[in-house]
């Protein structure tokens, strides 16, 4: 982000950007079997804050080079942690997990398709990011670390464990210790990812991305403990997802465990450490920042 660029400009160019890689790198919605490309591009493409494709692009200004061979693998890092995080939003909504029928302002994708389509959504979403990476024209070492880094943040040790644990836990008290890994799992995984995939295109040093590290794991504490927040006190219309929904499914959050004002005063915390983490990298993070802004006042 150059000083010229406020945030909300970068926001709005990156958003668009986010959008146009999106309609490009996904199947065609005409493609056989329709159906599920269909749904495929109702679960990727019907709105959402776009966070981590941000994060994707954000990190990617911190390297001293611009090149098309790294706006590519920017690109294609943006639709592969957005096609990951739109399949785990998919299978989060289906009624054997937290059985929701509105997500983003609009019916589920399991409401307005079926069950059996949205299984296959996410698995094919799924798919569907690793071979964007694969085949992104890109040096091949960049590929193979991109690649293995997505799938270590979604799989059992990532995301999708952390969503074993949220399972697990309904009607239990988890401990804050507890609920802090089952967050940094299922949520902070994917948004370290998204730090590291732009840092991997820009071609980051090791101590570089240990900043960045730092600054994505208080950010995704943080990120979860908002939405846990958000789903306390905000209405459905503004959320476009159903409030109330983890007191419904008795889910052990920051909220339930730790109360309101606590969980604020956290998540306010845990942003003034990721803003700290970025210190060394000048004013080229400054949409880093800022998006650590964004993330802990959405909804204030
Ligand atoms: C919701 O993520 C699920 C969580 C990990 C808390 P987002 O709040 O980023 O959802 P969208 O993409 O904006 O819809
Ligand atoms: C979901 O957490 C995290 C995912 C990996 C999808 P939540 O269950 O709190 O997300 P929302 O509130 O339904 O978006
Ligand atoms: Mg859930
Ligand atoms: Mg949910
Ligand atoms: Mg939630």
């Amino acid at each position: 982000m150059n000083n010229a660029m406020s945030f909300d400009s970068w926001v709005r160019a990156h958003g668009q950007r986010t959008e146009l890689a999106l309609e490009n790198l996904l199947v065609a919605a005409n493609a056989n079997p329709v159906r599920l490309h269909e749904a495929m591009r109702y679960a990727a493409q019907g709105g959402g804050k776009r966070i981590r494709p941000l994060l994707v692009y954000a990190s990617g200004e911190l390297a001293n080079h611009s090149s098309d061979e790294k706006n590519v693998a920017l690109d294609s890092a943006a639709v592969a942690i957005e096609c990951i995080h739109a399949y785990s939003l998919v299978h989060d909504d289906l009624p054997c997990m937290d059985d929701d029928d509105l997500r983003r302002g609009r019916p589920t994708v399991h409401k307005a398709y079926d069950e059996a389509t949205a299984l296959l959504v996410g698995d094919a979403l799924q798919t569907r990011a690793f071979e964007v990476l694969a085949s992104a024209q890109c040096e091949a070492n960049i590929r193979l670390e991109m690649i293995g880094a997505l799938a270590g943040a979604s799989g059992s040790r990532g995301m999708a464990g952390g969503q074993a644990i949220d399972l697990e836990s309904v009607g239990k008290k988890l401990d804050l210790a507890g609920l802090k890994q089952m967050h940094a799992m299922k949520t902070g995984a994917l948004l370290f990812c998204s730090v590291q995939l732009g840092g991997i295109a820009a071609r980051l040093n090791p101590t570089q991305m240990e900043h960045l590290k730092s600054y994505s794991e208080a950010l995704g504490l943080a990120f979860q403990i908002v939405d846990d927040v958000l789903d306390a006190t905000a209405d459905s219309q503004t959320l476009g997802k159903t409030a109330g929904k983890d007191a419904a499914n008795d889910k052990p959050t920051y909220v339930t465990l730790m109360g309101l004002d606590y969980a604020n005063k956290a998540a306010k915390d845990l942003q003034e450490t990721a803003i700290a983490s970025l210190e060394s990298f000048g004013p080229k993070a400054q949409a880093l920042k800022d998006l650590a802004l964004l993330v802990v006042n959405r909804g204030k």
